[in-house]
């Protein structure tokens, strides 16, 4: 889920850091928001590295992307803490003078403030006004705790603690927790067909889009195996953490192919977004392969591998739902949906994610733009992080007709 922290300029913004770390372990894309008073208590370097995403304060970064609504319209959950005073009276007045209160306009998701004052401020009739009013529209507001507080004094003003925002975050997300006890299993990332002992075949696969299916699947209550192919350690990093996600390594289309078909065993829901690669070489060289050894030029000679879908679509138990992705160049839309609907058919799988790409679209980057395909056409279309294509993705597959295999 895509999760905004929003935090304001109070001493509990430590305890913040807890609770962004909590998110993000247990599988969310978390944005995080300072106010510039925020900033005075942790900084920006502590947030980005603690959340993985860049942190701003100003709603005049991105213009183009229109960064400052696009956090608000994304969300499924805004959370500020601490809430202090001055912000809980700017949310109740609708100030949006920074990129807080402006994705707190934005935003149509749940909202969960955590507030943090001196007894006296939260007790002050202007505050409790300002509660009851964001009360009446929806806010959901947690605390504050009774106990000491900055400066020596004791009473109500304290920030829950962490843990205890993180499980009500978690209460307000839960509707989406479709998967609950679903098996999953997911392929990402690419392969590699030895050619000799240092070369091989690969593709550009980053294996990002994979490990956000899984990411956003395990957010959703499944337990998920994923086997990734050649997938850099920080793009798995919170998949690794994930006590719902279990990991396989593999290299070549053959590893994957087997690692695949035990992961497929008792899946309810079967994703390949792996890069597969179609051929391998014919004969692997024991020796590097020399230069000097030839005439100047070479010839590789390719067998094709097995299409590890078509196998698994093949000996799908029943009930099982599979999966697969196109990554296609087309010229236009037109041209990537009847390439869609003619992958389909031949795959014969429930869903596939139809997606364009090019020298710069599609591979490596951390967005991604897709139409959701079934038997009975396009069912959806997902523009955004690749995240949300994931949920999509997800969404799609809880919306699919009963199952007729
Ligand atoms: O035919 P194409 O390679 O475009 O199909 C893409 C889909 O098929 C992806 O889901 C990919 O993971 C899967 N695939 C496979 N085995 C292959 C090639 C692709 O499972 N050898």
């Amino acid at each position: 889920m895509f999760v905004v922290v929003g935090v304001s300029g109070g001493i509990a913004a430590y305890k913040t850091v807890t609770l962004v770390r909590a998110l993000v372990t247990n599988g969310h894309e978390v944005h995080v928001v300072p106010t510039e008073d925020a900033l005075r208590f942790v900084g920006t370097a502590t947030w980005e590295a603690i959340s993985r995403h860049p942190v701003t304060t100003s709603v005049h970064d991105d213009v183009a992307e229109v960064r400052h609504v696009a956090l608000g319209t994304r969300a499924d959950l805004v959370i500020v803490a601490p809430a202090t005073a001055n912000t809980l009276a700017k949310m109740s007045a609708g100030i949006a003078g920074d990129l807080l209160g402006v994705t707190l306009l934005a935003t149509t998701a749940p909202v969960l403030v955590a507030p943090a004052m001196h007894t006296a401020m939260w007790e002050h009739p202007a505050t409790q006004h300002n509660i009851t009013t964001l009360r009446s529209r929806g806010v959901q507001v947690i605390g504050p705790a009774d106990g000491p507080l900055t400066g020596g004094d004791s009473g109500p003003g304290r920030m829950v603690e962490p843990e205890e925002i993180a499980a009500a975050a978690e209460a307000l997300l839960a509707p989406r927790r479709d998967l609950a006890d679903r098996i999953v299993a997911v392929s990402t990332g690419g392969t590699r067909e030895p050619l000799d002992p240092v070369r091989f075949l690969g593709n550009r696969s980053s294996g990002r889009q994979g490990a956000e299916v899984a990411l956003a699947a395990a957010a959703r209550g499944a337990r998920v195996r994923l086997v990734a192919g050649h997938v850099d350690d920080g793009v798995l990093a919170a998949a690794a953490q994930h006590p719902s996600i279990e990991i396989t390594r593999v290299s070549t289309a053959a590893d994957l192919h087997e690692a695949m078909r035990g992961a497929s065993a008792g899946a309810d829901v079967v994703v390949m977004v792996a890069a597969v690669a179609d051929f391998r070489p014919q004969t692997v060289s024991d020796q590097k392969l020399r230069k000097e050894d030839g005439d100047g030029t070479a010839t590789l000679s390719l067998v094709a591998n097995p299409d590890i879908l078509l196998d698994l679509v093949a000996h799908r138990v029943p009930g099982q739902r599979i999966v697969g992705f196109a990554a296609e160049t087309a010229a236009d839309d037109a041209e990537l949906l009847e390439r869609g609907r003619r992958k389909l058919a031949r795959k014969g799988t429930d869903l596939l994610v139809v997606n364009r790409v090019d020298w710069d679209r599609g591979f490596e980057s951390p967005d991604n733009e897709a139409v959701l395909l079934t038997a009975d056409g396009p069912v959806g279309r997902a523009r955004g992080t690749k995240r949300e294509v994931a949920d999509a993705l997800w969404d799609a597959v809880a919306a699919l007709p009963p199952v007729d295999h």
